[in-house]
């Protein structure tokens, strides 16, 4: 008789034949830095995750790496919004200097700079408006100059999370004619306009003004749309690819994960941390449990990284330290 609880009878045994697991080097932390403050700002809706002003960056970043985490993915608030969203691509603006600091203070962290305008425009839209509408291609070179902002602070990575057509091919293209060919593109290729953003929005200051993000971002209900995106990203010279969200989505990840030879990576959003970390705090669930099992899936799924707001405590319970 087949009897699968052969494998299952003892810790050693069910180890060997473990299919997936979430390593050390997997995770991804995001760091909002903040320009507009020189103190810690707490987040509402994210339980212990702050804005971390730029003075009190360094500390943090050894936070990070004497947690075991390996990899960062930056977003900026700046001190003052406008229309062009011109912090984003201001050499010296927030997210560059955050890159020198973090860079002269752990040179061996992987620095990942995130590219989009929605953390620096007054309407709050990821691309440039106008008379309501979301422009696309006179977008792009602005994309571009924020990408080459970045690399030229010393970023490894840019990940244009804007959603613009084109905007890879335009950050590729800038990048290698800079001499920063170095520098990887890892693009947010399959990015559903989500509900699940919401406390992200809250983090980074970036809720849309007017109207929403759904004639750039993608229709919850398209699986197989996600696919095309991706191709064109990588066609357009994507390194990596990053779909999100990741729980709702698992679906979306291990077909791309199935149809292209290059590492997908799982963004755990903001409202997955959310809705995780206020049941925990009512003690309906156990949060090192259900954080491991919810990263474990995002492995199984074929996620090769994870960006997530868990993953300094998920690094403290990977190398069996108490939180
Ligand atoms: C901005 C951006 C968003 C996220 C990453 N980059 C929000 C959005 O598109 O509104 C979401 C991350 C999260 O919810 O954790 N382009
Ligand atoms: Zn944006």
């Amino acid at each position: 008789m087949v009897r699968m609880r052969r494998m299952r009878t003892t810790p050693a045994l069910r180890d060997m034949v473990r299919e997936h697991e979430v390593r050390l080097s997997d995770l991804i932390y995001p760091v909002f830095v903040t320009a507009a403050s020189d103190r810690r700002v707490s987040i509402g809706s994210m339980p212990g995750i702050d804005q971390i002003p730029l003075a009190q960056l360094g500390e943090e970043i050894d936070r990070i790496a004497e947690a075991g985490v390996k990899a960062i993915l930056l977003f900026g608030i700046p001190a003052k919004k406008d229309e062009a969203g011109s912090g984003a691509y201001d050499p010296d603006g927030v997210v560059p200097q955050a890159i020198r600091l973090a860079k002269a203070r752990r040179p061996e962290l992987v620095v990942i700079a995130d590219v989009c305008l929605c953390e620096y425009t007054s309407h709050g839209h990821c691309g440039l408006v106008e008379r309501g509408r979301i422009l696309n291609d006179e977008t792009l070179p602005l994309l571009a100059k924020a990408a080459l902002a970045y690399a030229a602070a010393g970023a490894d990575i840019v990940a244009p999370s804007d959603m613009m057509d084109g905007r890879v091919a335009a950050i590729r293209s800038a990048l290698d004619a800079n001499g920063f060919t170095g520098v990887s593109i890892m693009s947010y290729a399959a990015k559903f306009a989500s509900g699940y953003y919401g406390p992200f929005r809250d983090a980074a200051g970036s809720a849309p003004q007017f109207g929403d993000r759904r004639t750039y971002q993608m229709d919850p209900a398209n699986g197989r749309e996600a696919l095309r995106e991706v191709a064109a990203d990588l066609d357009e010279g994507a390194d990596f690819i990053i779909a999100k969200p990741a729980l709702a989505y698992l679906d979306v990840m291990a077909e791309t994960v199935r149809s292209f030879n290059v590492p997908v990576v799982a963004y755990n959003v903001s409202g997955e941390y959310a809705m995780v970390k206020s049941a925990a705090a009512n003690g309906w669930l156990d949060e090192r449990r259900i954080v491991l099992e919810n990263l474990l899936a995002m492995k199984r799924a074929g996620a090769r990284m994870i960006i997530t707001y868990h993953a300094l405590d998920a690094a403290r319970w990977l190398r069996g330290e108490a939180v």
